[in-house]
């Protein structure tokens, strides 16, 4: 068959935070060609698939992945050639069976999810249809709202910053993606501006937000309204306000640890806290507002703030189907944050997105703070329409690539595109 699996080659590249990652080709029997890169966070939950490092201090300091790469061009490669590339369930069954461990550890997810996300690509190629087409057929017309994090605190900036990681802005109100992109840019601007006024930094974070020492966390959203009403777009009509605080990283014995604040809170002070903002600014989506196993914390959460905002689940589900499976059973959330890297293959992942769908929960598709400009996500978050993308500020190449292949979808859309708008980011909440 033409669409059968040629040749698999792998190769070590840098990602955005000069770390080694893992870039595969995939070539078909027609000459259809896909290419993927893999990204790699930093606020890494427990609980996700193995990222699989040499571990070599000799070479980038350990982070080298010439043993993903390898296992790529020998052992994945000769179990995948003479697949069909169209039966994408097929190859990624054949990866997991190749792995044969529960988190990937054999392989390496990184080393996994190049192949999975190379075979698609080079399907698509093979139809000769842009990818968020081929994965999301005929219907695939919705932009998502671009949720921009123009503020890094936490690991992404080194600990300099706030304690919490991601201050996001969502042009819920724009008409179409391009004129969100162009409101969050200009509001990003803006933000530059207000920070250089109050004498703070503006060198940026891992993500391309700014990275200033604040010293309260609630500080941050003050300077954002700033910025949005400054930029001329009105908080809370135009656009909201989102909070990634990851806060797994700041979790220690039982206790949140506030350093900026010199303070350390229990769940129930962290949930009156995050009440107490929502009553106060226009926040519309929570994501990881609690650590990856405080379930009972998370429970309080959604009976507080679930019926208000989205709440959604980073490291606690890590795109894993049985732990949104038992955010559902136990009522924890309202939407699950997709990274194809936490888990390994695309056919999970989609799995992971209908599962979220099933239980009437939203669901957003993210980057990791190392990226590449690789671009996969913006195709994938049409093709499965979530409404939804987290992928960094304005700025930096590796983040703005993404923002700028939403702006080629929508262009050849044409009239059929729809922008996802206010509804889609607040699933559960009229
Ligand atoms: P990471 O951060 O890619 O460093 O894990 C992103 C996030 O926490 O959502
Ligand atoms: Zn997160």
């Amino acid at each position: 068959m033409k669409t059968n699996i040629q040749s698999v080659h792998a190769r070590e590249i840098l990602d955005s935070r000069g770390n080694p990652t893992i870039e595969v080709d995939v070539i078909l029997f027609d000459g259809s060609k896909g290419r993927a890169a893999v990204p790699s966070g930093a606020s890494t939950g427990i609980h996700e698939a193995v990222e699989l490092r040499d571990n070599q201090s000799s070479r980038y300091g350990g982070k080298g992945v010439a043993t993903a790469v390898k296992n790529v061009n020998i052992d994945i490669a000769a179990a995948i050639r003479d697949l069909d590339a169209l039966d994408q369930t097929q190859v990624d069954r054949t990866l997991l069976e190749l792995d044969g461990t529960a988190n990937k550890g054999k392989l390496g997810a990184n080393a996994i999810l190049g192949v999975s996300l190379a075979v698609a690509r080079a399907a698509a190629d093979a139809c000769h249809m842009p990818l968020y087409r081929y994965l999301g057929g005929a219907t695939a017309c919705r932009l998502p709202v671009p949720m921009f994090n123009i503020l890094n605190g936490g690991v992404h900036a080194n600990w300099q910053g706030t304690d919490l990681q991601e201050f996001m802005i969502a042009p819920v109100g724009a008409p179409n993606f391009a004129e969100a992109l162009r409101w969050g840019t200009e509001i990003y601007h803006y933000l530059k501006k207000v920070l250089k006024e109050g004498g703070y930094s503006v060198g940026v974070g891992d993500e391309g937000g700014f990275a200033p020492a604040l010293k309260r966390n609630v500080d941050a959203l003050d300077l954002i309204v700033k910025a949005i009403e400054g930029a001329g777009y009105r908080p809370g009509e135009d656009v909201v306000l989102a909070l990634d605080p990851a806060s797994s990283g700041f979790y220690e014995d039982g206790l949140y640890h506030l350093r900026t604040e010199n303070r350390k809170v229990s769940a129930a002070e962290m949930v009156a806290m995050y009440a107490d903002w929502v009553a106060k600014y226009p926040i519309s989506l929570l994501e990881d507002g609690l650590a990856e196993d405080d379930w009972d914390g998370w429970k309080l959460l959604n009976r507080e703030l679930g019926n208000k905002i989205e709440l959604v689940g980073d490291d606690i589900f890590v795109t894993n189907v049985e732990r949104i499976a038992r955010g559902i059973k136990e009522n924890v959330a309202n939407a699950v944050l997709i990274k194809l890297n936490q888990i390994g293959t695309l056919t999970e992942t989609v799995a992971a997105v209908r599962m979220a769908y099933a239980a009437d929960w939203g669901a957003m598709v993210s980057h990791r703070s190392g990226e590449t400009v690789d671009s996969f996500i913006a195709d994938f978050t049409v093709a499965l329409d979530t409404g939804h993308l987290k992928t960094g500020a304005p700025c930096r190449g590796e983040r703005v690539e993404k923002y700028n292949q939403l702006l080629r979808i929508e262009e050849s859309l044409g009239e059929s595109a729809i922008f996802a708008g206010r509804r889609n980011v607040l699933p559960r909440v009229s």
